[in-house]
C-alpha cells in the first residue's frame, strides 16, 4: 500500500518539495523503490533508516502491518520534527492508540488497492491534534492516487468494508462469472476476455457516462428480454442481503484487530 502511493507522489504532475524517503526492512525492496528525488533505505542495512526517514518530514506515512504499529511509533517517536503529522493506513489501530505513542498530529487512513493505478479511494479521519491544515496536506496526499473521503473515525471502519474490501468482491464477482461462462463452453481466454472485458467496460461507462447504476442496468434491460429474466434470479438470490452479511463479518473482524485478536 506504501508503494502504491509513492507511485501516486511520482506522478510527473505532482509537485513533492523536500524530497522523498521510504524505508523497507529488505535491502531488496529499497532498491527496487529508489528513484529520482526518492531516498529508500534498508532497516537490515542501517538500523537507524525510520529515525533517518523521519527527521525533517512534514508527512510521515506508516505503512507496516496493524501490530507492528505501536512499535514503529515508539522507534521514530523521539526523531519526529514537532510539525511532524503521522499518517497511518494500517487495519484497526486507532487514533487514540497512536496519539498515546508520539507526540503531534496523528490521522488515520483507509486507502484501496486501485490506489497503484490512481483510480484508489481512501477514507481520511482527523485525530484530536491535527488541525484544518494538517487534513488538508493529507488529503492531497491521497487524492493523487484517487478520491478521498473524509469521515469521522468512527466511520472508518465501515467504510472499510465497502471500499477496503471492496475490490476483492469485485474480483470474487468476475471469478464467479468466469466460471458460468467456462461451464458454457468458453475457453478461459475467451472467458476471460468476455468477463473482464464487461467488468471493465460496463465500470467505464458509469465513470463516463454520469447516469445511475440503475438507470444503466435498465437500458440494458429491455421489458421481457433474457437480460430481465436474469436479473430476476440475482434478485432472487437477495444479493444485498448477501452484501449485508459480508460487510457485517468484515465490520466484526476489524473490531477484533483492534482489541488486538
Ligand atoms: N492491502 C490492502 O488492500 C490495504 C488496504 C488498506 C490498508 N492496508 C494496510 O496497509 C498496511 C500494509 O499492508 P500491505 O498489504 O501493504 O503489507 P506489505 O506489502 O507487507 O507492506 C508492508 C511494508 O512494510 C515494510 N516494513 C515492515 N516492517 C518495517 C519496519 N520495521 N520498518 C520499515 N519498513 C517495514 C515491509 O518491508 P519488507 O517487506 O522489506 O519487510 C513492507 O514493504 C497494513 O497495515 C494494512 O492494514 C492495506
Amino acid at each position: 500500500m506504501g508503494g502504491a502511493i509513492l507511485s501516486g507522489l511520482l506522478n510527473p504532475e505532482v509537485e513533492v518539495t523536500g524530497g522523498i524517503r521510504v524505508t523497507n526492512r529488505t535491502v531488496e525492496k529499497a532498491e527496487a523503490l529508489a528513484a529520482d528525488g526518492v531516498t529508500s533505505l534498508a532497516t537490515s542495512a542501517n538500523p537507524d533508516a525510520n529515525r533517518v526517514a523521519v527527521t525533517g518530514a512534514r508527512i510521515v506515512l506508516i505503512g507496516v502491518k496493524p501490530g507492528m504499529v505501536p512499535d514503529l511509533l515508539r522507534e521514530v517517536a523521539d526523531s519526529l520534527e514537532p510539525d511532524a503529522i503521522v499518517v497511518s493506513v494500517a487495519a484497526g489501530v486507532t487514533i487514540a492508540t497512536m496519539e498515546a505513542l508520539v507526540p503531534g498530529a496523528v490521522l488515520r487512513s483507509m486507502p484501496n488497492t486501485p490506489s497503484v493505478v490512481g483510480l484508489g479511494v481512501t477514507g481520511l479521519a482527523a485525530g484530536t491534534r491535527s488541525t484544518a491544515d494538517d487534513l488538508a496536506i493529507v488529503k492531497e496526499l491521497f487524492e493523487t492516487v484517487g478520491d478521498v473521503l473524509v469521515i469521522p473515525e468512527s466511520q472508518i471502519n465501515a467504510l472499510s468494508t465497502i471500499s477496503g474490501s471492496g475490490p476483492a468482491y469485485v474480483y470474487f464477482l468476475i471469478e464467479q462469472l468466469t466460471r458460468t461462462a467456462e461451464g458454457l463452453g468458453f475457453t478461459p481466454e475467451q472467458a476471460r476476455t468476455m468477463v473482464d472485458g464487461t467488468f471493465i467496460g460496463a465500470t467505464q461507462l458509469l465513470a463516463a457516462s454520469g447516469s445511475t447504476p440503475t438507470e444503466l442496468r435498465i437500458q440494458v434491460t429491455s421489458p421481457k428480454g433474457t437480460t430481465e429474466r436474469a436479473v430476476a434470479e440475482l434478485e432472487a438470490a437477495d444479493l444485498s442481503a448477501v452484501f449485508d452479511r459480508a460487510t457485517a463479518a468484515a465490520l466484526a473482524r476489524a473490531e477484533e484487530l483492534a482489541a488486538g485478536n
